[in-house]
């Protein structure tokens, strides 16, 4: 029953999309447990580039089942639009299966999330505005609709009479744009659904355990990152899902003993879009400089993501959290060129230097970085040929780096990125599924 987990270790776009696609050449199956289309996965593939928010990036694999399990929440009309771009590029959508216990977001959670957003004024979270917090909320509130309702135009239209009343009249309390679809116009349209994506809509724990039963490979891919996490990431500037190494569990109906291997993803550095505190951001032209160099602008939303050196004090509370057995660090080559690179070891707060990264918001924002510091490295000409040759090729400094990372946190560094490619990584361990 082999399984490897892919877990961002930071504030989400470290590069998951990318090591996700390279792993699961050998998978059977890969799939997403938590978060929606607020995710943003970038994959290249030769000179395409494929951006996928809600679908698992095994779809880009032909073959290969691409599961959405239980924890995520799924919009589906935007993953229409999604389906789309895969059918475009000539591939298909046959793998896909949704769990019938998925919620759906729905149009009035969107705009519900903008309207959140701007009773919390100063204090706005910067979310996505795809709804996954009003999403989630239904969920937990039980009464939000599942995957599997679609399937039961019965329970569609029991559930219409009490929620659209119910939503309608929140946006008006809440300033939202109004909504003006009609109960029969909005039981319809999922009536519709139903009879269109029906046919990939099951039980997906059933199907994932049985796939283990058989000694099929199954890979499951993280959204967001650690510091995202929605009870251990900087509450309340965190989304609304476990990202944690429990979410693959409970988000996919999968026992803790079936997880075998959990590779953390770390940014060489660190970024994060939205609010919320970053104790090694950088400002000014030194941010500028690293955002332009590593192409930091969101994949979702466009915005400019907040740049700033590797904070170890994040990897070590993502690793406690997920029980990493490797990193995959990526963007190395980002750090290209630098005179000197900074990793930070610890926060000074009120004169005492602190290991763990802190709850207390006050605390975050009083932590002034305490910084090692390595002589920089100069950049290559051709990063494909360079991870052909393997770690030796690797600038003497750059080794030196991630040696540093490996021996902070214990964790072995078994995947090196040095280019967006599937052809510009390294793979150190390569027995993924023995
Ligand atoms: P995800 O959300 O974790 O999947 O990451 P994103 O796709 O949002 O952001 C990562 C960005 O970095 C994407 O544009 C990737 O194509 C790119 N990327 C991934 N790995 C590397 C790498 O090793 N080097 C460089 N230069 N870019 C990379
Ligand atoms: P991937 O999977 C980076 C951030 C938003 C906001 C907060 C809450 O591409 O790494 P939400 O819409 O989830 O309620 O927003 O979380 N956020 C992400 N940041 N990468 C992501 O996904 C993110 N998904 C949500 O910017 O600060
Ligand atoms: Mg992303």
């Amino acid at each position: 029953m082999p399984t490897v987990a892919i877990i961002g270790a930071q504030w989400g776009d470290e590069g998951k999309g990318k090591i996700t696609d390279y792993l699961a050449e050998q998978a059977d199956a890969v799939v997403r447990f938590q978060g929606g289309n607020n995710a943003g996965h970038t994959i290249v593939i030769g000179d395409s580039v494929f951006k996928l928010h809600l679908l698992p990036s095994g779809v880009l694999r032909e073959g290969k089942l691409a599961i959405i399990g239980n924890g995520v929440v799924v919009n589906i009309a935007d993953m229409e639009e999604e389906i789309k771009q895969i059918e475009e590029a000539g591939l298909n959508v046959d793998g896909l299966r949704i769990s019938d216990r998925a919620h759906l977001i729905m149009n009035y959670h969107k705009k519900l999330d903008g309207a959140e957003e701007i009773y919390r004024g100063k204090k706005s979270v910067g979310t996505t505005k795809k709804g996954i917090g009003p999403a989630y909320q239904d969920k937990i509130a039980r009464y939000g609709f599942r995957a599997g309702d679609l399937l039961e135009p019965e329970l569609i239209r029991e559930k219409t009479k009490f929620m659209l009343p119910m939503k309608k009249d929140l946006m008006k309390l809440m300033g939202a744009e109004s909504c003006q679809c009609t109960e029969e116009k909005f039981e319809e349209r999922l009536i519709g659904w139903g009879e269109k994506y029906g046919k990939y809509i099951c039980d997906t724990s059933v199907l994932i355990n049985d796939m283990l039963d058989e000694g099929k490979k199954v890979l499951f891919e993280g959204a967001q990152g650690a510091l995202l996490d929605i009870d251990h990431g900087t509450y309340p500037y965190v989304t609304s899902s476990s990202t944690v190494g429990g979410g693959i569990c409970s988000g996919s109906g999968v026992a803790p003993n079936r997880i075998q291997k959990v590779v953390g993803c770390l940014k060489a550095y660190t970024t994060r879009v939205g609010e919320g505190p970053f104790v090694t951001e950088l400002e000014g032209d030194e941010m500028i400089e690293l955002q332009k160099k590593g192409g930091e602008f969101g994949v979702t939303t466009g915005r400019g993501r907040r740049c700033g050196w590797l904070d170890l004090v994040v990897a070590e509370h993502a690793a406690r959290l997920c029980g990493f057995t490797s990193w995959a660090i990526t963007k190395l080559d980002v750090l290209n060129d630098y005179d000197t690179v900074k990793v930070c070891i610890g926060y000074e707060i009120d004169g005492k230097v602190e290991k763990h990264f802190p709850a207390s918001l006050a605390k975050l924002e009083r932590a002034k970085p305490v910084y090692k510091e390595f002589p920089g490295w100069k950049s290559w000409a051709d990063s494909e040929s360079m991870a052909k040759s393997g770690m030796g090729a690797l600038p003497e400094n750059m080794v030196k780096y991630i040696k540093f990372i490996e021996e902070y946190t214990g964790i072995p560094a078994d995947i090196i990125s040095i280019g967006p490619k599937r052809t510009e990584t390294i793979d150190r361990y390569g027995k993924w599924w023995n």
